[in-house]
C-alpha cells in the first residue's frame, strides 16, 4: 500500500516530533512517512530534530503562514498534517479544506482543560488548581473549534500530591503523549491509505 506523506507542524522543542521520528525508525509508524516539518517560530528546536533525521524543515513567516504552508503541502504531496506542540490556531477555512486530514495532540483529557487559552504549562497549572486526580493526553481531529474535533485516542495519567505544573507536564508527555501521537498517526495513515486504494 502506498504510504501517506506526513507534515508535522511545531512551535517549540519538538519532543512529540521526535517520538514520531523514533516510531518511524522502529516501524511503529509504517503506513505514513515523515516528509516535512514546519514551524511558525524560526528558533524552534524541533526544526533541528527534523534536519538531523533528514526531514526537510522550514520556518514560515507568521504574516503569510497559511499561504506558504499550503504551497509546501502541495509541493511535498502531503496527505496528513500532525500538529505537535503547534501554538498557532489554523483558520476555519484551512481546517475545512483539510478536514479528516489534520490531527492534534492536547495535554489533557478533553473535554477537560481545553479550548481557547489552554496551552503549554497553563493546562497543567489549571489541572493542579482544580485538584483533579487524573489528567492525561488526547489526540483528536482538528476542526474549526479549538480542541473541538472528534477524539481519536486518550490516555489517563495520575496527578501526584507532589506535582508541580512542570513535573506534571513532563509525566504527561512521557507516559501519554509520546506513545499516543505515533499510534494515532499510524491509525489515520492506515485509514487514508485504505481510502486511496
Ligand atoms: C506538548 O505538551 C503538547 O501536548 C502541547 O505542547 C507541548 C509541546 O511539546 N500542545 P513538544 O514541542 O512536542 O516538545
Amino acid at each position: 500500500m502506498e504510504k501517506i506523506n506526513i507534515a508535522v507542524l511545531i512551535s517549540g522543542n519538538g519532543t512529540n516530533l521526535q517520538a514520531l521520528i523514533d516510531a518511524e525508525r522502529d516501524a511503529l509508524l509504517k503506513s505514513g512517512t515523515l516528509t516535512l516539518a514546519v514551524s511558525d517560530r524560526p528558533g524552534a528546536y524541533g526544526l533541528e530534530r527534523a534536519k538531523k533525521a533528514g526531514i526537510p524543515a522550514f520556518a514560515v513567516e507568521r504574516e503569510s503562514f497559511e499561504e506558504t504552508l499550503e504551497a509546501l503541502l502541495a509541493k511535498h504531496k502531503i496527505g496528513l498534517i500532525v500538529l505537535a506542540g503547534f501554538l498557532r490556531i489554523l483558520s476555519p477555512g484551512f481546517a475545512k479544506r483539510w478536514e479528516g486530514r489534520v490531527i492534534n495532540i492536547h495535554p489533557s483529557l478533553i473535554p477537560a482543560f481545553c479550548g481557547q487559552g489552554y496551552y503549554g504549562l497553563r493546562v497543567h497549572e489549571a489541572v493542579l488548581e482544580r485538584g483533579v486526580k487524573w489528567t492525561g493526553a488526547t489526540v483528536h481531529y482538528v476542526n474549526a473549534v479549538p480542541d473541538g474535533g472528534a477524539i481519536l485516542l486518550q490516555k489517563p495519567v495520575a496527578v501526584l500530591p507532589c506535582d508541580t505544573a512542570q513535573s506534571l507536564q513532563q509525566r504527561v508527555q512521557r507516559e501519554a503523549e509520546w506513545e499516543l501521537l505515533p499510534q494515532a498517526a499510524e491509525l489515520v495513515c492506515q485509514k487514508l491509505a485504505e481510502a486511496k486504494k
